[in-house]
């Protein structure tokens, strides 16, 4: 994505010393663009874990470079329990996003086939840096096959604008580049379809007024910021076509665990017969698992981000302010899980489909063996 028409991506080795990996500081956005530097494999878990760098993509290629950064500082000799140790102190930072733990397994299976010292930092960087670009590709490929979705949308309303909702921040930078749910909505605009979005502002972190409200202003895609309990009243009134979201975890049968309130997003989708899509890189995928709401394991994060709101003040500082009267007790979940019969549609780097067992499998066709 450009920003002040200069191409980044959410995450990268630094040029002049690739020890370094850079990341956006999202805390800070849309009002701070500040750039870290990660060195240590505490520093990647404190991005992961204080949500420096967060969505399912971007979690698991931060992963994946922190592998890199374990390999860097290892001790010599046997290494194998040293990146057993490494992997669940990562796999703790955030547990709803299948991402990091797939980007995990994939290090350790990749460093557990190299000799030496050597060879495991110049493998572990290289499957980094695979983990990334696949990631990047197979947000791309979302966006060319969901562009169609809109474009059907666009053809039938004869060029009225599509209005599109969507939940949470599933975008550029949610992933390395493009998005999930924004990429369709990308390469609609890319592609001259007038489409309008809906922006839910995703309590309690403000995921959707701080970061996909900024992305989309970037990319001057029309866009209008909405208070998260509009979604109903304004299908119930057509004024949304279609809903695209994000997941962070998404089972073999087509269960979706997503940000907190995509449930009732769903309910109220389903309730107004407007079509609720779910884009993901297949790597989101939890081939493992079947019931999404018994088996997909729900973040509890600190009642301080429900309790607490930070923003810019009039004179240009950023300030963290406290809402409830002070003490009191609040609960924070991450993700809710949407059923499978909520979904209309998965958008997957390989096509479009239908959120059950049976069609995912046929895309997936590979993945079948090792699942009873
Ligand atoms: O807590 P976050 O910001 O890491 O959660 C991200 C989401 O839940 C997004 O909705 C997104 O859809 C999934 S990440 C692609």
């Amino acid at each position: 994505m450009k920003i002040k028409n200069r191409h980044y991506r959410t995450i990268w080795p630094d040029p002049a010393d690739r020890r370094i990996i850079n990341i956006i500081d999202q805390r800070l956005l849309p009002h701070r663009f500040v750039i870290e530097e990660l060195r240590t494999l505490a520093d990647f878990a404190t991005a992961i874990r204080d949500m420096h760098v967060r969505g399912a993509g971007l979690i698991g290629a931060t992963a994946g470079f922190a592998m890199y950064g374990a390999a860097l500082a290892a001790p010599t000799g046997d290494p194998g329990a040293y990146f057993s140790d490494c992997a669940q102190l990562l796999r703790a930072t955030r547990p709803t996003a299948k991402n990091l733990a797939w980007a995990v397994e994939r290090q350790l299976a990749a460093i557990g086939l190299e000799k030496d010292r050597d060879s495991r930092i110049k493998k572990s960087f290289q499957v980094a840096c695979e983990i990334a670009d696949e990631d990047a590709l197979f947000c791309r490929r979302i966006g060319e096959h969901g562009v169609k979705l809109i474009a059907e949308i666009s053809k039938r309303k004869n060029g009225q604008p599509v209005n599109i909702l969507t939940h949470c921040n599933a975008g550029w930078l949610a992933f390395v580049d493009y998005g999930s749910a924004t990429a369709p909505i990308y390469a609609a605009h890319a592609a001259g379809i007038n489409i309008h979005v809906y922006v839910d502002e995703t309590r309690p972190w403000l995921q959707g007024a701080r970061l996909t409200a900024w992305e989309l202003r970037e990319e001057g895609v029309p866009h209008t910021l909405i208070a998260d309990n509009t979604g109903g009243h304004l299908m119930q009134h057509a004024m949304v076509d279609m809903v695209i979201v994000g997941t962070d975890r998404t089972t073999r049968t087509g269960d979706v665990a997503n940000k907190i309130g995509t449930y009732l997003k769903a309910l109220a989708a389903h309730d107004n017969n407007i079509p609720f899509y779910v884009a993901l890189p297949s790597s989101t995928f939890d081939w493992e698992i079947e019931d999404g709401i018994g088996q997909i394991p729900i973040e509890e994060r600190s009642g301080d981000e429900v309790n607490y709101v930070s923003g810019l003040t009039a004179d240009n500082r950023l300030e963290t302010v406290l809402v409830p009267p002070a003490g009191t007790r609040s609960q924070n979940f991450g993700f809710d899980v949407t059923p499978a019969r909520l979904v209309t549609a998965l958008i997957t780097e390989r096509g479009v489909v239908a959120a059950n067992r049976e069609e995912i499998f046929r895309m997936f066709p590979e993945m079948k063996k090792d699942c009873s």
